[in-house]
């Protein structure tokens, strides 16, 4: 009896020696459909930079450290290449990999690795030689008309097994290596899945699939009209069953993966860019213009169906059209869709972007491309000598334009990241993001309306000049009820009640009880100064490249008491 209680006892601890082991492997949390990446058991906001495509070796390793350092980033998004760790069927070689994550350790990154394995911007160039050269065992996909695109059938299943095989191996050793340490925080399966070249694979494999009925489960959960893919999709038959494929496909390799190492997984996103070419030609053709049958607009709720392993659908951003951007932004950023930005251009742009994501719950954002040197923005339509001399407090005040430098964005947020993550989860978050002709904005918060200025000088009684290149963004954070957490660029911030509240009751106003510059040091506010004067009375001002951390209370009075008034007399 003695020994059956030691020997449950014993089983009993294991267990929850590995449910704890098991909860601090890096993974998702949803809270009133917001989301944060938890890692080491805390919202970790991915402050990322992806390296070049060919930069994950030893040659070129060093430099992507240097580049994610300068510009603050906290993690790196680096390339697992399926026909480097496996050049001869079966036999791997992780040597890349492991220098990837102990040379991360020593710059202090985390990493998330991109498995560039049957699927690379639409076509199939990562996969080995092996594959490569034997058509017959690992089909290719074929066009309408039977040529062999450079692009893996997603029918077959020898592709599907191989790929597998070689993800399920990496995903072993990477927890072999960093079960105990996340290094790697996240992974992403494939990149930028479809197929370039064809609506859908018309091989013989592929063609008697298309032609039999949707598979049924699939059927009932979007409830489609039961039978084959004409019936159910109509017009969009064709591309349709390239996405149930693709995602079949890639949910069968993510699955395989996470039986050896349970990480948060993803699928990147050449999404379907609006064309303006023509007159009633509203639609990119699927492709051609970006890869068939990826996590497209169009395809979420199919991906979502066929591929319950894929943590994120995450797109790719790459436009200057900021419409565009919170497009994007409502589309994918969903109840069953963390927002996530994995790629963007690496330029002035970014900040805006990365502002906009993080006011809308994003869980991270990541330029691509840092290894190699950032564009700074370069004003549009305005000399710095006639920004200088735009008047008021202007020529005294030392208004040039301010040069945007991508790495600046970061920055402000790495001491910060483990408190902005977490007040992203609890919704708490808000930003502005300047636009053209909309130099001055307001942030509707739940007790106070932030009113956000773009652009200096701001002399008194006159609208905002806003920056050239529309590059003002501004963070205000709700950490009590009339107390906030405030930073951004080239922009300045003051709180009033909203309108509707004045309205209600307008006997009441808003005043400063106390501003404080400061930083968070292990999560612990440190005030290095009191601001007041000049730096608050026209509201707290970010015009510097090191734009400071306020913390900022306020409080309400009536704006006649009544009480008061006697008392004084
Ligand atoms: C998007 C891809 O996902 C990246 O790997 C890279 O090829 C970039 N495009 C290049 O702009």
């Amino acid at each position: 009896m003695k020994k059956l209680i030691l020997c449950t006892l014993v089983l009993a601890s294991l267990h929850v020696q590995i449910k704890a082991q098991s909860d601090n492997i890096p993974h998702l949390e949803k809270r009133d459909n917001r989301f944060a990446l938890i890692v080491d058991g805390k919202p970790f906001l991915l402050l990322g930079g992806q390296i070049n495509n060919s930069s994950s070796w030893p040659a070129t390793l060093p430099a992507a450290w240097s580049a994610a350092e300068a510009m603050h980033a906290n993690t790196v998004e680096a390339p697992v290449y399926w026909e480097q760790i496996e050049p001869t069927k079966g036999a791997f070689d992780f040597g890349n990999v492991d220098l990837l994550v102990n040379q991360a350790r020593e710059h202090h990154l985390r990493l998330v690795l991109l498995w560039f394995g049957t699927w690379k911007n639409g076509q199939d160039h990562y996969v080995p030689e092996w594959i490569k050269s034997d058509p017959k065992t690992y089909p290719r996909q074929e066009n309408a008309y039977g040529k062999l695109l450079d692009v893996m059938s997603p029918s077959s299943s020898a592709n599907m097994e191989a790929d597998k095989h070689a993800f399920a191996a990496l995903m072993r050793h990477v927890k072999s290596i960093d079960g105990a340490n996340h290094t790697v925080i996240m992974v992403q399966v494939e990149n930028e899945s479809g197929s370039i070249g064809s609506i859908r694979d018309f091989s013989p494999a592929a063609q008697k699939s298309f032609e039999a009925d949707a598979p049924a489960d699939f059927a009932r959960s979007l409830h489609l009209r039961p039978g084959n893919w004409v019936t159910a999709f109509g017009p969009d038959a064709d591309e349709s069953f390239a996405a149930y494929s693709t995602a079949h496909y890639i949910n069968e390799v993510a699955a395989a993966g996470k039986a050896e190492y349970p990480l948060p997984m993803y699928c990147n996103v050449w999404f379907a860019y609006p064309v303006h070419a023509l007159e009633n030609r509203d639609r990119p053709s699927a492709g051609q213009e970006y890869p068939s049958g990826g996590p497209q607009q169009a395809n979420i709720a199919i991906w979502k169906a066929a591929a319950p392993s894929i943590d994120i659908l995450a797109p790719d951003f790459y436009s200057d059209d900021f419409t565009l951007f919170r497009n994007i932004v409502a589309t994918y950023g969903r109840a069953d869709n963390p927002l996530f930005f994995p790629e963007s251009h690496f330029d002035a742009t970014f900040g805006r972007y990365f502002f906009y994501a993080l006011g809308h719950g994003a869980i991270g954002f990541s330029p691509f491309g840092i290894d190699r040197p950032a564009q700074p923005a370069q004003p549009a339509d305005r000399t710095p000598a006639q920004v200088a001399g735009f008047g008021g407090l202007g020529a005294s005040s030392g208004a040039a334009v301010r040069p945007v430098n991508p790495a600046e964005n970061y920055a402000l947020f790495n001491a910060p990241e483990a408190q902005i993550a977490q007040l992203n989860l609890e919704g708490k978050l808000y930003t502005a993001v300047e636009e053209k002709g909309a130099a001055r904005q307001s942030i509707h918060l739940p007790t106070a309306d932030a009113v956000v200025s773009f652009g200096f000088p701001q002399p008194d009684g006159t609208y905002p000049p806003g920056t050239p290149t529309s590059q003002g963004r501004v963070i205000v954070a709700q950490l009590g009820p009339l107390e906030f957490l405030v930073t951004g660029f080239d922009a300045s911030v003051s709180f009033t009640l909203p309108i509707a509240e004045l309205q209600k009751q307008p006997n009441q106003q808003i005043e400063i009880l106390q501003a404080e510059e400061g930083q968070y040091v292990d999560g612990v506010w440190q005030a290095t100064r009191i601001l007041n004067g000049d730096q608050t009375d026209r509201g707290l001002n970010f015009r510097n490249a090191n734009p400071p951390l306020v913390r900022i209370r306020l409080h309400k009075l009536p704006l006649y008491d009544e009480a008061v008034h006697r008392g004084a007399e």
